[in-house]
């Protein structure tokens, strides 16, 4: 049970009680949004792996449902692992991966298979009498095998899969294609890390789609080595961009991006809007993490969903336009002219703060917006000369980075919510997602070296 409500979040989703990591299953089905998430119910660590299940109309309120699966199968008896949905012949199918561990005592000692689950309203979910659909991994695969993000494309399905090489413990994504969601045919490798110190050793949580003429693969690779500025997290969430012949599964990409520069963000899953949009939900934590939630009964939360674009060859995130609809008032609205001033904000932990600056006539090189309550502090910096955006996060493994394209214009958007923040340069070129714990309401303050007109607007939010 939650034990202490000081840290709960306002509007994004955590888990009623116990433990979440990455979502699942990211979907609409009749009328509603479905998001799931691997699960512990009964423990604010991770454990046994249920599927969490929430609903929303509108992405931004959600209604918890009872957990969809719960590990009780021969086909998953040790865990209900990541996965995803789709909707076929108005029928919720859920793919995901059965973990199998023979002996507790040896837990790396395990095996992985595919499996299927389907509901006719949404709520309740039967498991497949014949699972598993996938049973063993390609001859050249290792044990890990996990994570299927299915796709329909031209009448097919398909889904990928995390999965890593068993000769030389490299991190790969692998293709299957099917025509009724159940029969699954091994079509070969989308790509795979060629180094193991550039590309991990496995990856996890693999998504493909096509976005504004790009074949997208967003993926989870764990083990890529940290650069000065770059893979500075335990694991990380990247993406590669590129043209894929489904034919002769030919992927012609570039190399790996960092998705999500922030300290809490991994396995994130997309979907696709009825209305086209391509959303994306990541887990706004890092198994690394500290979660200081624990001692009150729970662990984990998802980013706010964001609408992923392609742009000047990149992609961009950008919180979802229904999140507008949680303004309350207006708290914020000056064209500012100054160099250092503490910004006196109602109710900072549910706030949505945009901050915006021609820089063309400014002499100045820096500019900080530091969130303050007492030990915690969370620092966001903009340097002009080289458009570089860094995150520092006190008593937090310092640092984190990303570089901006040159531009005369800076725009900052900034949601906050009780334990979270999550900042958005230039309607999503550059993203940080992190969580904050603030004991006190925090003191927002904002800092240049020389002055600076900006334009700021800030509204109260839930
Ligand atoms: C990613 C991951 C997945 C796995 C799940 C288990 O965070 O390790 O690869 O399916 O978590 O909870």
């Amino acid at each position: 049970k939650v034990t202490n409500p000081r840290f709960r979040l306002h509007y994004h989703l955590m888990p009623p009680q116990g433990w979440m990591n990455d979502p699942n299953g990211f979907t609409y089905f009749q009328g509603y949004y479905h998001l799931f998430y691997q699960y512990h119910p009964y423990g604010v660590e991770w454990g046994p792996m249920h599927w969490g299940h929430a609903r929303s109309r509108d992405l931004v309120h959600w209604e918890t449902l009872p957990p969809a699966l719960a590990p009780d199968s021969e086909a998953d008896e040790s865990g209900c692992f990541s996965g995803s949905a789709i909707v076929k012949d108005d029928r919720l199918f859920l793919i995901y991966t059965g973990h199998h561990v023979p002996d507790e005592t040896h837990p790396d000692d395990f095996w992985q298979t595919q499996n299927v689950a389907v509901s006719d309203d949404g709520l309740h979910f039967y498991k497949l009498a014949t699972n598993p659909v996938i049973s063993t991994p390609p001859t050249d695969n290792s044990q890990h095998f996990r994570d299927p993000k299915v796709f329909e494309r031209d009448g097919q399905y398909y889904l990928t899969l995390g999965s890593q090489t068993a000769a030389t413990k490299t991190g790969r994504a692998l293709l299957y294609r099917s025509a009724n969601l159940i029969d699954w045919e091994y079509q070969g490798v989308i790509t795979e890390a060629t180094e193991r110190s550039t590309a991990g050793f496995m990856w996890e949580c693999p998504d493909f789609f096509r976005l504004n003429g790009q074949d997208l693969l967003v993926l989870s690779p764990q083990g890529i080595e940290a650069t000065a500025k770059q893979n500075l997290n335990l694991y990380q969430t990247s993406y590669v961009a590129g043209q894929f012949d489904f034919q002769t599964l030919n992927y012609r990409h570039d190399e790996l991006q960092e998705l999500d520069h922030g300290h809490d963000f991994y396995a994130a899953q997309t979907m696709l809007a009825p209305d086209g949009r391509r959303i994306l939900i990541g887990w706004m934590d890092m198994w690394e993490a500290e979660f200081p939630e624990q001692a009150d009964g729970w662990a984990g939360a998802m980013t706010l969903p964001r609408e992923l674009t392609w742009r000047h060859e990149q992609l961009y995130m950008f919180p979802v336009a229904e999140v507008r609809q949680l303004r309350t008032k207006q708290v914020l609205n000056e064209n500012w002219q100054g160099t250092n001033r503490e910004l006196q904000v109602p109710d900072p932990q549910h706030l949505e703060l945009r901050l915006h600056a021609n820089l063309t006539d400014w002499q100045g090189q820096q500019l900080t917006l530091r969130f303050q309550a007492g030990e915690q502090q969370l620092q966001v910096t903009y340097h002009k000369d080289d458009h570089e955006m860094v995150v520092t996060r006190a008593g937090r493994d310092a640092q984190r980075f990303a570089q901006l394209r040159p531009q005369e214009e800076l725009d900052l958007q900034i949601w906050t919510d009780t334990s979270s923040v999550e900042i958005f340069a230039n309607q999503g070129e550059a993203v940080f997602s992190e969580r904050f714990y603030p004991t006190t309401s925090p003191q927002v303050t904002l800092q240049t070296d020389l002055p600076l007109a900006m334009q700021i607007t800030g509204y109260n939010l839930y």
